[in-house]
C-alpha cells in the first residue's frame, strides 16, 4: 500500500525583499515582502511525493540524484505528520520525494522558492491537509510561501510569536498585468553565502538594517499601488531601490556579504543609462542572493532591451514571461 501526490510550483522573484528573521526556528521574517511568480510554463519545479510503510527512511532526490534531507525539509515533514488527516498509520510512514526543475539551476532564480513550495504542497496533499500551506512552505524556505500564488504575492511578517499571522496572500493574479522578466545569467562569482546564514549575520551585525526596515512600509505601499494601477515606472523604481538597499545592507554586514560582481554592477549601470537615454523607465532590475540580475520590462520593450543588452554584454540569458501560473492556493 502506498500514497502518491504531485505538485508543481514556479520560482518567485522578490521585488521587495525578505531579509532577516524575527524567529529562525519558525521562519518568521522581520518585514513584509512582495514578489511576482514566474510563468510555470517556462520555469517550474515538479515534485512527486510517495508514502509507504515499506520505506525505511525519508529520502529526497533532485533531478534524479539523492540529496541530503535538510533540517528544513524535516521540519516540513514533521509539521505535516502532526497535521496528517489520513490517520496515524500514514503519519508514521516514511516518504520519498522526487523533484525536478524545468530550468537550469545556473539561472540561480531562487530555486529554493519553487523547490520547497512544491515539496510542501506535495507532502501536504499526501497528508490531506492543505489548511496550513503558508506555514508549512515557510518552514522549508521563507521565500517558498510566496510561490503558493501565481501573479503578485505579499508575505506578511505578522506579529504573533507563534507566527499564525505570518502568511502569504495574492495581491493580483498573473493575468492582471503582463510583465516580462529577463534573467541575466552572470555566471558564478566566488561561492556566495547561503541566504539563511547571511541574513542571520545581517540581523546580528548591521546597523543599516533598522534604517532599511523603517523605510519599507512606504515602499511596500508604493509597490501595492503600482501593482494595482499597473504603473511600470513606479514598480521598476521601487524594485531597483529595494534591491540596491538589500545589497547595501549586505555590504554593511560584518564580515560583509557580497553577492553582486562587477558584471552584475555593469548591468545595473547599463539599465540606468538606457532609462536615462530613453527618457522613461524601459527596464527595472532586481538581484537576490547571487550575482544574476533579473530585469523587468513591459512586453513591448523586451526586444529593444534584449537587443541593447546583447550588444553591450557577453551574457547568456533566459527570457521569462509572467503568464498564468499554477495557483497552489486553490488546490482541488
Ligand atoms: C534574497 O527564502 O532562501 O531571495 O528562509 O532562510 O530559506 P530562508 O531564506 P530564503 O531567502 C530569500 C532571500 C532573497 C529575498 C527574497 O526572496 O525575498
Amino acid at each position: 500500500e502506498s500514497f502518491i501526490a504531485y505538485a508543481a510550483a514556479a520560482p518567485n522573484l522578490a521585488l521587495i525583499k525578505y531579509w532577516g528573521k524575527r524567529d529562525s526556528r519558525l521562519v518568521l521574517p522581520l518585514n513584509n515582502s512582495i514578489s511576482v511568480t514566474l510563468d510555470d510554463q517556462l520555469m517550474r519545479t515538479v515534485t512527486m511525493a510517495t508514502a509507504s510503510p515499506e520505506f525505511a527512511e525519508d529520502f529526497v532526490e533532485l533531478n534524479g540524484k539523492p540529496v541530503e534531507v535538510t533540517d528544513r525539509m524535516r521540519a516540513v515533514l514533521q509539521s505535516l505528520r502532526q497535521r496528517c488527516q489520513r490517520g496515524q498509520d500514514l503519519a508514521s510512514w516514511k516518504v520519498r520525494v522526487a523533484t525536478r526543475n524545468s530550468f537550469p539551476t545556473a539561472a540561480g532564480l531562487a530555486s529554493s522558492s519553487s523547490g520547497l513550495c512544491a515539496f510542501a504542497v506535495a507532502v501536504a496533499r499526501l497528508a490531506d491537509t492543505l489548511r496550513w500551506l503558508s506555514t508549512v512552505a515557510r518552514l522549508g524556505s521563507g521565500s517558498a510561501c510566496r510561490s503558493l500564488f501565481a501573479g503578485f504575492a505579499e508575505w506578511s511578517a505578522g506579529q504573533r510569536p507563534d507566527g499564525v499571522d505570518s502568511t502569504a496572500s495574492q495581491l493580483a493574479s498573473a493575468g492582471h498585468w503582463d510583465l516580462r522578466v529577463l534573467v541575466c545569467v552572470v555566471g558564478a562569482g566566488a561561492k556566495s553565502a547561503p541566504s539563511t546564514q547571511a541574513m542571520a549575520r545581517t540581523v546580528a551585525t548591521s546597523s543599516l538594517l533598522p534604517a532599511r526596515l523603517s523605510c519599507l512600509p512606504d515602499r511596500l505601499a508604493a509597490v501595492r499601488e503600482a501593482v494595482a494601477g499597473r504603473d511600470f515606472a513606479s514598480l521598476a523604481e521601487m524594485s531597483m531601490r529595494d534591491s540596491n538597499c538589500l545589497h547595501a545592507v549586505c555590504a554593511d554586514t560584518y564580515p560583509p556579504v557580497h553577492y553582486l560582481t562587477d558584471a552584475s554592477r555593469a548591468i545595473i549601470d547599463f539599465v540606468h543609462r538606457l532609462n536615462e537615454a530613453s527618457g522613461r523607465v524601459v527596464l527595472g532590475y532586481t538581484a537576490d542572493a547571487g550575482p544574476n540580475v533579473c530585469l523587468l520590462a513591459q512586453p513591448a520593450d523586451v526586444h529593444l532591451a534584449a537587443g541593447c543588452l546583447q550588444r553591450a554584454f557577453d551574457i547568456g540569458q533566459v527570457v521569462g514571461d509572467l503568464g498564468e501560473a499554477a495557483d497552489n492556493s486553490k488546490v482541488p
